[in-house]
Protein backbone atom coordinates (compact mmCIF):
# COMPACT_ATOMS: atom_id res chain seq x y z
CA UNK A 1 0.00 0.00 0.00
CA UNK A 2 1.17 3.23 -1.17
CA UNK A 3 0.21 6.32 0.52
CA UNK A 4 0.68 9.75 -1.44
CA UNK A 5 2.46 11.79 1.78
CA UNK A 6 0.51 15.16 1.92
CA UNK A 7 2.29 18.39 3.27
CA UNK A 8 0.01 20.65 4.71
CA UNK A 9 0.72 24.34 5.54
CA UNK A 10 -1.53 25.85 8.00
CA UNK A 11 -1.20 29.69 8.45
CA UNK A 12 -3.84 30.04 11.30
CA UNK A 13 -4.67 33.73 11.57
CA UNK A 14 -2.09 35.03 9.26
CA UNK A 15 -1.43 36.20 5.95
CA UNK A 16 -2.57 39.58 3.76
CA UNK A 17 -3.05 39.74 0.30
CA UNK A 18 0.83 40.49 -0.17
CA UNK A 19 1.33 36.76 1.37
CA UNK A 20 0.06 35.27 -1.77
CA UNK A 21 3.74 36.02 -3.25
CA UNK A 22 4.64 33.48 -0.95
CA UNK A 23 2.58 30.83 -2.82
CA UNK A 24 3.22 31.89 -6.01
CA UNK A 25 7.17 31.18 -4.67
CA UNK A 26 5.93 27.75 -2.98
CA UNK A 27 4.58 27.20 -6.46
CA UNK A 28 7.54 28.34 -8.03
CA UNK A 29 9.90 25.47 -5.89
CA UNK A 30 6.93 22.93 -6.29
CA UNK A 31 9.28 21.72 -9.45
CA UNK A 32 9.07 18.06 -11.01
CA UNK A 33 11.00 16.00 -8.68
CA UNK A 34 8.65 17.13 -5.48
CA UNK A 35 5.69 16.61 -7.68
CA UNK A 36 6.48 12.67 -8.23
CA UNK A 37 7.05 12.61 -4.28
CA UNK A 38 4.30 14.50 -2.36
CA UNK A 39 1.20 16.89 -2.39
CA UNK A 40 1.25 20.11 -1.15
CA UNK A 41 -1.38 22.27 0.01
CA UNK A 42 -1.97 25.24 1.72
CA UNK A 43 -4.56 26.82 3.95
CA UNK A 44 -4.65 30.25 4.22
CA UNK A 45 -7.00 32.20 5.95
CA UNK A 46 -10.67 32.34 4.24
CA UNK A 47 -10.15 35.28 2.86
CA UNK A 48 -7.07 34.81 0.59
CA UNK A 49 -8.79 31.33 -1.09
CA UNK A 50 -10.65 32.87 -3.90
CA UNK A 51 -7.60 35.23 -4.30
CA UNK A 52 -5.07 32.12 -4.28
CA UNK A 53 -6.87 30.15 -6.44
CA UNK A 54 -5.14 30.88 -9.65
CA UNK A 55 -1.85 31.52 -8.25
CA UNK A 56 -2.22 27.89 -6.66
CA UNK A 57 -3.26 26.26 -9.63
CA UNK A 58 -0.61 27.05 -11.73
CA UNK A 59 2.17 25.81 -9.35
CA UNK A 60 -0.04 22.97 -8.74
CA UNK A 61 -0.71 23.52 -5.23
CA UNK A 62 -3.67 22.82 -3.53
CA UNK A 63 -5.59 24.91 -1.16
CA UNK A 64 -7.81 24.22 1.71
CA UNK A 65 -9.95 26.01 4.59
CA UNK A 66 -9.14 25.95 8.42
CA UNK A 67 -12.35 25.27 9.43
CA UNK A 68 -15.95 24.84 8.47
CA UNK A 69 -19.42 25.45 9.60
CA UNK A 70 -21.85 21.91 9.71
CA UNK A 71 -24.74 23.50 8.21
CA UNK A 72 -24.57 24.41 4.04
CA UNK A 73 -25.69 27.79 4.83
CA UNK A 74 -28.17 29.64 6.90
CA UNK A 75 -28.12 32.42 9.67
CA UNK A 76 -24.52 31.71 11.00
CA UNK A 77 -23.47 35.33 11.64
CA UNK A 78 -19.51 35.12 10.92
CA UNK A 79 -19.19 31.46 9.52
CA UNK A 80 -18.48 29.76 6.87
CA UNK A 81 -19.68 26.81 4.73
CA UNK A 82 -18.01 24.18 3.40
CA UNK A 83 -19.83 24.63 0.32
CA UNK A 84 -18.43 28.44 0.07
CA UNK A 85 -14.88 26.98 0.99
CA UNK A 86 -15.29 24.83 -2.41
CA UNK A 87 -16.63 27.35 -4.13
CA UNK A 88 -13.68 29.67 -3.44
CA UNK A 89 -11.37 27.56 -4.73
CA UNK A 90 -10.68 24.81 -1.50
CA UNK A 91 -10.53 20.86 -2.10
CA UNK A 92 -9.42 20.43 1.68
CA UNK A 93 -10.84 21.64 5.16
CA UNK A 94 -8.75 21.35 8.54
CA UNK A 95 -11.61 20.30 11.06
CA UNK A 96 -11.20 19.98 15.10
CA UNK A 97 -7.45 21.69 15.12
CA UNK A 98 -6.52 22.04 18.93
CA UNK A 99 -7.16 26.03 18.38
CA UNK A 100 -10.55 25.19 17.30
CA UNK A 101 -11.41 23.07 20.51
CA UNK A 102 -10.03 25.41 22.98
CA UNK A 103 -10.97 28.41 21.67
CA UNK A 104 -14.04 27.74 20.71
CA UNK A 105 -15.39 24.73 22.61
CA UNK A 106 -15.68 22.33 20.14
CA UNK A 107 -16.11 18.77 21.19
CA UNK A 108 -15.66 15.79 18.74
CA UNK A 109 -19.53 15.64 17.98
CA UNK A 110 -18.93 19.26 16.41
CA UNK A 111 -15.75 17.73 14.54
CA UNK A 112 -17.38 14.97 13.23
CA UNK A 113 -20.63 17.13 11.59
CA UNK A 114 -17.82 19.42 10.45
CA UNK A 115 -16.27 16.32 8.79
CA UNK A 116 -19.44 15.11 7.35
CA UNK A 117 -19.71 18.93 6.06
CA UNK A 118 -17.21 18.81 4.63
CA UNK A 119 -17.38 15.52 2.48
CA UNK A 120 -20.68 16.67 1.39
CA UNK A 121 -19.34 19.59 -0.30
CA UNK A 122 -16.78 17.34 -1.70
CA UNK A 123 -13.83 18.38 -0.03
CA UNK A 124 -11.17 16.42 1.95
CA UNK A 125 -11.61 16.83 5.38
CA UNK A 126 -8.22 17.11 7.73
CA UNK A 127 -9.58 15.69 11.22
CA UNK A 128 -6.77 17.10 13.98
CA UNK A 129 -6.20 15.26 16.71
CA UNK A 130 -3.85 15.41 19.95
CA UNK A 131 -3.35 15.03 23.61
CA UNK A 132 -2.26 17.68 25.76
CA UNK A 133 0.65 17.23 27.75
CA UNK A 134 -1.44 16.86 31.29
CA UNK A 135 -2.45 13.80 29.61
CA UNK A 136 0.86 12.74 28.36
CA UNK A 137 1.93 13.18 31.41
CA UNK A 138 -1.01 11.29 33.12
CA UNK A 139 -0.29 7.94 30.71
CA UNK A 140 -3.60 8.83 28.66
CA UNK A 141 -1.73 9.83 25.44
CA UNK A 142 -3.38 7.16 23.79
CA UNK A 143 -6.88 6.30 24.98
CA UNK A 144 -7.15 10.44 24.35
CA UNK A 145 -6.44 10.28 20.73
CA UNK A 146 -8.20 6.73 20.54
CA UNK A 147 -11.22 8.38 22.20
CA UNK A 148 -10.64 11.63 19.90
CA UNK A 149 -10.80 9.57 16.81
CA UNK A 150 -13.89 7.40 17.59
CA UNK A 151 -15.64 10.72 18.22
CA UNK A 152 -14.56 12.66 15.20
CA UNK A 153 -14.18 10.63 12.34
CA UNK A 154 -17.62 10.01 10.89
CA UNK A 155 -18.22 6.17 11.10
CA UNK A 156 -18.83 6.28 7.32
CA UNK A 157 -15.74 7.79 6.17
CA UNK A 158 -14.17 7.25 2.65
CA UNK A 159 -10.90 6.45 2.86
CA UNK A 160 -9.57 9.58 1.59
CA UNK A 161 -9.93 11.52 4.55
CA UNK A 162 -7.17 12.52 6.02
CA UNK A 163 -6.07 12.14 9.89
CA UNK A 164 -3.59 14.83 11.70
CA UNK A 165 -1.96 13.96 14.84
CA UNK A 166 -1.13 17.17 16.36
CA UNK A 167 0.16 16.91 20.18
CA UNK A 168 -1.08 19.71 21.79
CA UNK A 169 1.78 20.37 23.59
CA UNK A 170 4.16 20.55 20.35
CA UNK A 171 2.18 22.92 18.55
CA UNK A 172 4.09 26.19 18.04
CA UNK A 173 6.42 25.15 20.81
CA UNK A 174 9.38 23.97 19.28
CA UNK A 175 8.97 20.88 21.32
CA UNK A 176 8.59 17.48 19.41
CA UNK A 177 7.23 13.57 20.71
CA UNK A 178 10.59 11.37 20.13
CA UNK A 179 10.57 9.42 16.81
CA UNK A 180 9.51 6.22 18.98
CA UNK A 181 6.53 8.51 20.58
CA UNK A 182 5.17 9.32 17.05
CA UNK A 183 5.51 5.82 16.11
CA UNK A 184 4.00 4.17 18.69
CA UNK A 185 0.83 7.08 18.55
CA UNK A 186 1.11 6.72 14.97
CA UNK A 187 0.46 2.78 14.80
CA UNK A 188 -1.91 3.08 17.59
CA UNK A 189 -4.25 5.65 15.02
CA UNK A 190 -3.84 3.38 12.68
CA UNK A 191 -5.87 0.64 14.18
CA UNK A 192 -8.35 3.03 15.66
CA UNK A 193 -9.20 4.15 12.31
CA UNK A 194 -9.38 1.04 11.23
CA UNK A 195 -11.89 0.19 13.71
CA UNK A 196 -13.68 3.14 13.18
CA UNK A 197 -13.99 2.96 9.69
CA UNK A 198 -13.66 -0.88 9.08
CA UNK A 199 -10.35 -3.10 6.95
CA UNK A 200 -8.84 -1.79 3.74
CA UNK A 201 -10.40 1.64 3.85
CA UNK A 202 -7.73 2.12 7.07
CA UNK A 203 -4.74 1.98 4.89
CA UNK A 204 -5.17 4.22 2.77
CA UNK A 205 -5.94 6.82 5.18
CA UNK A 206 -3.29 9.22 5.52
CA UNK A 207 -1.45 10.16 8.84
CA UNK A 208 -0.28 13.08 8.68
CA UNK A 209 2.35 14.68 12.17
CA UNK A 210 2.09 18.16 12.99
CA UNK A 211 4.09 20.06 15.85
CA UNK A 212 6.60 22.04 15.18
CA UNK A 213 8.07 20.50 12.31
CA UNK A 214 10.45 22.48 10.52
CA UNK A 215 13.04 21.93 7.96
CA UNK A 216 15.70 20.86 10.68
CA UNK A 217 13.03 18.29 12.12
CA UNK A 218 11.29 17.33 9.03
CA UNK A 219 13.41 13.86 7.71
CA UNK A 220 13.48 12.70 11.10
CA UNK A 221 9.49 12.68 11.74
CA UNK A 222 8.16 12.05 8.12
CA UNK A 223 10.43 8.89 7.88
CA UNK A 224 8.43 7.09 11.04
CA UNK A 225 6.14 4.20 9.78
CA UNK A 226 2.80 5.29 9.64
CA UNK A 227 3.77 9.29 9.35
CA UNK A 228 2.12 9.69 5.72
CA UNK A 229 2.90 13.76 5.72
CA UNK A 230 2.98 16.71 7.98
CA UNK A 231 0.58 19.80 8.70
CA UNK A 232 3.02 22.56 9.39
CA UNK A 233 2.01 25.68 11.24
CA UNK A 234 4.91 28.46 11.33
CA UNK A 235 7.03 27.10 9.16
CA UNK A 236 4.23 27.20 6.45
CA UNK A 237 4.38 31.14 6.44
CA UNK A 238 7.59 31.12 4.31
CA UNK A 239 7.56 29.42 1.06
CA UNK A 240 11.71 28.73 1.53
CA UNK A 241 10.67 26.75 4.85
CA UNK A 242 7.68 25.03 3.80
CA UNK A 243 9.62 23.64 0.67
CA UNK A 244 12.18 23.11 3.31
CA UNK A 245 10.11 20.52 5.02
CA UNK A 246 8.31 18.89 1.85
CA UNK A 247 11.94 18.89 0.47
CA UNK A 248 12.71 15.99 3.44
CA UNK A 249 10.96 13.27 0.73
CA UNK A 250 13.19 14.31 -1.74
P1 LIG B 1 3.29 24.58 14.36
O1 LIG B 1 1.70 24.39 14.23
O2 LIG B 1 3.92 23.90 13.18
O3 LIG B 1 3.50 26.07 14.35
O4 LIG B 1 3.71 23.93 15.64
C1 LIG B 1 1.15 23.21 13.74
C2 LIG B 1 -0.35 23.30 13.72
O5 LIG B 1 -0.94 23.88 14.66
O6 LIG B 1 -1.00 22.81 12.78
Amino acid sequence: MTRRPLVAGNWKMNGLRASLNEIEAMGAAYDEALRARAELIVCPPATLIALARDIAARGGLGLGGQDCHAAPGGAHTGDISAEMLRDAGASYVIVGHSERRSDHGETDADVEAKAAAALRAGLTPIICVGETRAEREAGEALSVVGAQIEGSLPADAPSHVVVAYEPVWAIGTGLTPTADDVAEMHAFARARIEARLGRGGSEQVRILYGGSVKPSNARELLSVANVDGALVGGASLAAKEFIGVARAYC
